[in-house]
């Protein structure tokens, strides 16, 4: 019930899946929460469910691929809550994709760019506006939102795949920048979680396929992302700087070939 006691976290992306469910636990646990989104209806929506919960949150409609909105949600965490001991980037850019995303050879500049902005630059740019705050302070916990899309080739999500995995790099950046001050920074890369914008681009067969893959027995909630944020903003993680911490229901814990190998066993009967 306190095991964020005390401290104030801003969220971006939090009206919808992971960040709604970070939100709801973050003040659950006893954080003043600015809740952030690009649909400011959305994080409304969510501060009357925390209110309702008995907890403390301000809404705010900013999108992270605006510096000047970056620089008012910084701003307004601080006059509101008094502090920002949390920064969690989130947001993800949800405009539509397309065929840039699936045919190499139809690559974007422009979708580059404009998925850049929101999944990476508004991160890197929060933490550069939270940190002299979190230094005043003597420290804090910046929290990205990676993805195992992040870990390896893909043969699709052109832009959002490279997205990531530079996301990993500010992380790890970061972290040694500003670890001896007391700020850390980690990322947590999700697996298949079944939040709106995942539910938006699967269907049955491949959520059955992705099961497949998985190394427990189901596919992964919004809840479980938001239990392992909780986690590393608090100070119980106090220790753990620069990780990219997987929580894909080990997904990617085996030899790519384990499926082959189930399947024989199987079908072998042995
Ligand atoms: N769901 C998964 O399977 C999965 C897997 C790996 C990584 N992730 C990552 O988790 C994070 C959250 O994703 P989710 O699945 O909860 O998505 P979601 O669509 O449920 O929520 C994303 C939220 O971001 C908001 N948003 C979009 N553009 C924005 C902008 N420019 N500024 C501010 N907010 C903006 C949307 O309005 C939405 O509320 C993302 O960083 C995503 O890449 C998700």
């Amino acid at each position: 019930m306190d095991r964020l006691k005390d401290k104030v976290a801003c969220i971006t992306g939090a009206g919808s899946g992971i960040g709604r469910a970070s939100a709801l636990r973050f003040a659950s646990e006893g954080a003043g929460v600015l809740v952030t989104d690009l649909r400011g209806d959305a994080a409304e929506a969510v501060v009357r469910e925390i209110e309702a919960a008995g907890g403390k949150a301000l809404a705010m409609a900013v999108d992270v691929g605006q510096e000047d909105q970056l620089a008012a949600m910084i701003e307004r965490t601080v006059s509101h809550f008094g502090r920002i001991d949390i920064l969690y980037n989130n947001a993800v850019n949800t405009s539509g994709k397309g065929k840039a995303d699936k045919d190499f050879l139809a690559f974007d500049t422009e979708r580059f760019f404009d998925v850049v902005r929101v999944n990476v630059l508004g991160g890197v740019l929060a933490s550069k506006m939270a940190i002299p705050h979190m230094l005043r302070q003597g420290g804090g916990s910046i929290l990205f939102t990676s993805s195992t899309s992040s870990l390896g080739g893909d043969v699709a999500q052109f832009s959002y795949g490279g997205s990531k995995a530079m996301v990993n790099w500010y992380v790890q950046t970061i972290a040694a920048t500003f670890g001896k001050h007391g700020i850390r920074c980690n990322a947590i890369l999700p697996g298949v979680i079944q939040t709106p914008a995942q539910q938006a681009w699967a269907n049955a067969e491949m959520d059955a396929a992705f099961l497949d893959i998985h190394n427990v027995p189901r596919l992964g909630k919004p809840e479980d992302i938001a239990a392992l944020a909780l986690f590393l903003a608090s100070d119980e993680s106090a220790y753990i700087n620069g990780t990219l911490m997987r929580s894909d229901g080990g997904m990617s814990c085996t030899v790519p070939y384990v499926q082959v190998v189930r399947n024989l066993l199987t079908t072998k009967g042995a």
